[in-house]
């Protein structure tokens, strides 16, 4: 048992020279990561398995003649591990230097998702150079895939498969695969069609994940000539009974994009379209901006006070009760009204009213 401590205590190693508690069944990675460590990582999603792909975390591990995947490698107790080398830091530069000469922009708008950055926060850190490698790229851009929200330009593909993996993980959809190896390897639809006719059920997870932009919400980025500051606000979706947290980005009054919330309990990041894409009524022009009210002798709806269409409410709520009793009324609330409004409907019909004939779209 190594360094197991008998009566109970938790397995041990030791990482650049201080002692670390694990849990049976993580990585090194993880045992780091749950420490404040940082080794670096590109093709590493904490919610997928382990895939050991791109090198970058690679580690010494005391015993073990060449440098393990933290990501992919079990801790053991009793390990003396070292992330941080001078030559491990050297194999990870001429790594980063290698996968930005796949990349056509090394350099991408933070609109384009959630980790979009990873890549170029990589090759700020090892201060690499993108162009040391030239040679043959891998990837063929899809710039014919007219979807509205998702943008496929595989010339900024690294083949870190967090995407392939995410839809078959998370997604459970296997919308996409990888064919091909070395330098014709391609992420593809089934049949290599477009994505619109695949299975894909445009989720936008792939999207999120990937760590170099090549994949881009649309949507997003149709908003990055909007002026101000990108500001994000977490809130829950109101769409459905699930409860996923959303950071909604914002500049100055306008909605630009919606991200996942990576520790949301209730989804780690997963979305459906909806809630990833279906946003455009907040500002959409055809929106009501006040209330209307029937006139009486026409029958035609008119802007109205709030006053006015209150007053009006309440007339007709109360003869539904005086004629038919309080179980006549029924209310039904609106998925894309804020949870405020569908709390204070809920309470109206309910202490209000007196009936619990009340119901929500997003109950389903
Ligand atoms: S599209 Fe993005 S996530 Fe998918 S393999 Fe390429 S770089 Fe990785
Ligand atoms: S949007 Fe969702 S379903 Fe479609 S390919 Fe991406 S992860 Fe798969
Ligand atoms: S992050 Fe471990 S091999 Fe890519």
């Amino acid at each position: 048992m190594g360094d197991m401590k008998r009566n109970g205590a938790r397995a041990t190693l030791v990482l650049d020279g201080e002692r670390l508690a694990f849990a049976e069944g993580e990585t090194i990675y993880e045992v780091a990561d749950r420490h404040g460590r940082d080794i670096p990582a590109l093709c590493y999603d904490p919610r997928l398995e382990p895939f050991g792909g791109c090198r970058l975390c690679v580690v010494e591990v005391e015993g073990q003649r060449n440098p393990v995947a933290s990501c992919a490698t079990r801790a053991e107790a009793g390990m003396v591990v070292r992330s941080r080398t001078a030559r491990l830091e050297e194999r990870r530069r001429t790594l980063v230097e290698m996968v930005a000469s796949e990349n056509r922009d090394a350099r991408v708008d933070p609109l384009h998702g959630y980790a979009s950055q990873e890549m170029g926060a990589l090759l700020d850190r090892y201060d690499a150079r993108p162009g040391r490698f030239r040679g043959a790229r891998s990837g063929q851009s899809r710039i014919d895939d007219d979807n509205p929200f998702i943008g496929r330009d595989y010339d900024n593909c690294i083949s870190c498969y967090r995407c392939v993996r995410v839809c078959a993980e998370q997604e459970g959809d296997y919308a996409i695969s990888v064919a091909n190896r070395g330098f014709s390897t391609q992420i593809v639809t089934e049949f290599d069609g477009l994505l619109k006719d695949s299975a894909c059920t445009f989720c936008g997870q792939c999207v999120q994940t990937c760590p170099t932009g090549a994949l881009a919400d649309l949507k997003a980025l149709a908003n990055r000539d909007v002026p101000g500051e990108t500001k994000t606000t977490r809130t829950i979706c109101t769409y459905c009974g699930v409860g996923c947290s959303v950071d909604v980005m914002s500049r100055g009054d306008k909605i630009v994009g919606v991200l996942p919330a990576m520790d949301g309990p209730a989804n780690e990041g997963a979305l459906c379209v909806k809630g990833q894409f279906a946003y455009d009524f907040v500002h959409h022009r055809d929106r009501l901006a006040t209330p209307f009210v029937r006139d009486r002798e026409t029958g035609e709806l008119r802007p109205a006070s709030w006053d006015k269409a209150l007053d009006r409410a309440a007339e007709g709520l109360g003869k539904v009760v005086a004629e038919h009793g309080r179980h006549a009324v029924y209310g039904v609330a609106s998925g894309r009204a804020p949870h405020e409004a569908a709390y204070m409907m809920q309470r109206f019909i309910r202490a209000g009213l007196g009936t619990n004939h009340i119901d929500n779209c997003s109950r389903a």
